[in-house]
């Protein structure tokens, strides 16, 4: 069997004022009508044959609508009361399943393309996790990104895995050459990871397993919660363990965590694209003089006007927002 964990934890907030806490950028329907997530659910499902959700009470309502909707109906959901991060998220679904599941964990929040070569990549990666390793999947890097992973490789070997490195760093990776981007989906079984998570980090293990028996339905309980340290899959596990595969693809991918990937997205003659800039969300006639690489959004309370080069520091305004409410 090989479960879909799908992680659908985060807010988006450089996606303000489009996403929303009550609403998080991977189920808006502004890709061809459809969200990230039911676009994840879909793709996945080719090679999946089971879903089990990973998301916050905020939104697990919103997952279980797509899920019904895509006809999905083997389906698990896990409930987190407060989001403890990656390294604790994938412990709550590997703690909920059979030692030997294959579990294909992946964002909600990514556009992948290329679906035959995908599964190729899948079935290459479910064949590596069978033999105990954590399979990861690395992308050809087109410019020194210090928010990914990045992935030293020789074919299939990973000789290391170092999480968001500085912009200098970053660029020295790329200039030698054999560096990989971590895609941040992961494929192992469920017996690997908890093996590693304890070797690494036994307390988030030891919480984690304790939160998961005291759930109530699928829905973890708060207090017990608050005791799981917060730290990310790929600092928990992936820098350290040497039980590391990789799975060079070649499917084209994006994360759609910031308004500069959404520009680069909807192409020149899409509707949402006038001249140099974009508009996002407006049904009113807009113009745009003398400017260029402007980024326009509008929701019913409120207008976003911004740079496109600017585009990581909408996060800024949405923590600002958060902390005057
Ligand atoms: N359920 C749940 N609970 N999901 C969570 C939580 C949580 O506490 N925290 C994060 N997630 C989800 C996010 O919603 C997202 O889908 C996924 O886990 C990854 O978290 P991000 O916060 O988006 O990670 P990142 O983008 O900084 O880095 C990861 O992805 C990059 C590729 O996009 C890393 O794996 C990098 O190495 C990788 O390059
Ligand atoms: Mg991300």
């Amino acid at each position: 069997k090989v479960v879909n964990v799908v992680l659908s934890g985060g807010v988006g907030s450089r996606l303000w004022p489009l996403s929303r806490k009550s609403r998080p950028k991977q189920y808006l329907p502004i890709f061809e009508g459809q969200s990230l997530f039911e676009k994840t659910v879909v793709r996945n499902s080719e090679v999946c044959n089971q879903v089990m959700v990973v998301g916050g009470v905020d939104n697990y309502k919103l997952s279980r609508e797509i899920l019904k909707n895509t006809g999905t109906s083997d389906y698990i959901e896990l409930v987190e009361a407060a989001p403890r991060n990656t390294a604790a998220a994938i412990a709550f679904a590997a703690l909920s399943l059979p030692e030997d599941a294959i579990m294909l964990v992946t964002p909600s929040d990514h556009l992948i393309g290329d679906q035959e070569i995908y599964n190729d990549s899948l079935t290459q990666a479910v064949n590596m996790a069978k033999n105990g390793f954590l399979v990861t999947f690395g992308l050809i890097p087109s410019k020194p990104e210090t928010g990914f992973g990045y992935i030293e490789h020789d074919g299939n070997n990973v000789l290391g895995f170092r999480e968001k490195p500085e912009l200098e760093q970053a660029q020295a990776y790329l200039d030698q050459g054999n560096f990989l981007w971590n895609s941040g989906m992961f494929c192992f079984a469920a017996g690997t990871y908890l093996s590693e998570l304890g070797k690494y980090e036994p307390e988030v293990l030891k919480a984690s397993k304790l939160a998961v028996e005291n759930a109530d339905n699928g829905f973890l309980p708060l207090d017990l919660s608050m005791k799981i340290p917060s730290i990310s899959v790929d600092y928990a596990v992936m820098e350290r363990s040497d039980k590391i595969k990789v799975v060079p693809s070649s499917f084209s991918w994006s994360d759609m965590g910031s308004f500069e990937a959404l520009f680069d997205y909807y192409p020149v003659g899409s509707k949402e694209r006038i001249g140099e800039n974009l508009v996002l969300g407006s049904d009113k006639h807009v113009e745009f003089v003398g400017v260029e690489d402007i980024v326009l959004v509008e929701t019913k309370d409120a207008i976003l006007v911004l740079n496109r080069s600017n585009a990581q520091d909408v996060k800024k305004v949405y923590e600002r927002l958060e902390k005057e409410n």
